[in-house]
């Protein structure tokens, strides 16, 4: 993104959060944070911290060089809060820009918060009616006071391969497919290292498709891109590896062949979906195609934007630059 966006609209003020949750000034540099598999990029500590407006009244960003120096970075329009997973995806920094009363782009508070939680949201989707894969939640204490009980209900009411998956994670970090219910405990201990509560999924037989969501202007429905399809040809599953590291075995195709009525179907669901949580801005809603009809996997209230991610190649090839996206983006922010 910091490559893509227009610079002759934009002036760029990049925040970096360090693995301790320090907010340090980064470099303007996108090459600083290739993904190269061999050496992921992180957000080291360079000494300085980025301070938030002391109040509404003021947008005023302020940075501390490692000198101890304070100096203004400007009055800051609206924020584009870039992060995956647990408190970047899940409500807690949309709640921190609220009380510092600055513009950000995506969803609020509680859309995020459900988006991040597939027990949540499974539960909020299939009450507005949109079908999704038979799941049990299981919490750290019950599998640690019943692990052969939570086995016997959940092999009774699902069939096998299941996924077991943390409640909040994302990336695929934590999910695993379990083939045989003698590896279902390896699998819930990867699943509870990321979270304290641990889904296991019902395995879906079909195609897997995603398409991207944008809200609408000034008050119109949202609208969602052309379908992409994730296409496993030698991995058991979209995995980490597969979505950010571009390992072999997956082909990511958009848009998906499919019918005008799949197509058309599809988009309604997602639209369905993004109301249904409450979703402002973006987001990638998941399904798998089925013999028998879609079913949703997840909604991502900031999906991957890396140039191999799904959504800014559907929107792409639904007619928009990977820059324009990010203009509508903010520009959907900056809308009262
Ligand atoms: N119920 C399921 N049936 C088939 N494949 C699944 C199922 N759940 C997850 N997967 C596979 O695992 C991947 C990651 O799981 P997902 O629920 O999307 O978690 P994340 O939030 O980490 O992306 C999916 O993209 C898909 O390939
Ligand atoms: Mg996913």
């Amino acid at each position: 993104m910091l490559q893509a966006i227009d610079r002759s609209k934009y002036e760029v003020i990049p925040v970096g959060i360090t693995r301790d949750g320090a907010f340090v000034l980064e470099d303007d540099d996108a090459s600083k944070f290739t993904l190269d598999p061999a050496n992921l990029p992180s957000v080291l500590d360079n000494g300085t911290r980025v301070h938030w407006p002391e109040s509404v009244l003021s947008r005023e960003l302020t940075v501390v060089d490692a000198r101890g120096d304070v100096r203004s970075l400007g009055a800051v329009d609206v924020v584009f809060p870039i992060l995956h997973g647990p408190y970047g995806e899940d409500g807690t920094i949309q709640g921190l820009l609220e009380l510092v009363g600055l513009p950000y782009v995506g969803a609020g508070v509680l859309a995020s918060a459900l988006g991040m939680d597939k027990h949540f949201t499974k539960t909020v989707l299939s009450q507005a009616g949109i079908e999704v894969a038979p799941w049990q939640t299981v919490t750290a204490r019950e599998w640690a006071a019943s692990a052969p009980e939570v086995e016997v209900s959940a092999a009774a009411a699902l069939t096998l391969p299941v996924f077991v998956k943390p409640a909040r994670a994302g990336s695929s970090v934590g999910v695993s497919k379990v083939k045989e219910w003698s590896q279902l405990s390896e699998a819930m201990a990867v699943a509870l290292a990321e979270d304290d509560r641990v889904l296991i999924e019902e395995g879906i037989v079909g195609r897997e498709v995603e398409c991207g969501v944008l809200q609408g202007r000034a008050g119109a429905a949202p609208r969602a891109s052309v379908a992409g399809e994730i296409v496993m040809t030698a991995r058991e599953f979209y995995d980490f590896d597969a979505k950010y590291l571009d390992a072999p075995g997956i082909d990511l195709v958009c848009p998906a062949a499919l019918t005008p009525d799949e197509l058309a179907e599809m988009r309604s669901l997602a639209v369905r979906a993004f109301t249904a949580i409450g979703c402002e801005g973006l987001a990638r809603v998941d399904f798998f195609l089925t013999p028998s009809g879609f079913v949703i996997n997840e909604i991502n209230t900031m999906p991957g934007f890396t140039p191999i991610s799904m959504f800014p190649k559907c929107w792409i090839a639904s007619g928009l630059t990977y820059p324009e996206i990010i203009d509508e983006l903010i520009t959907l922010a900056l809308e009262v």
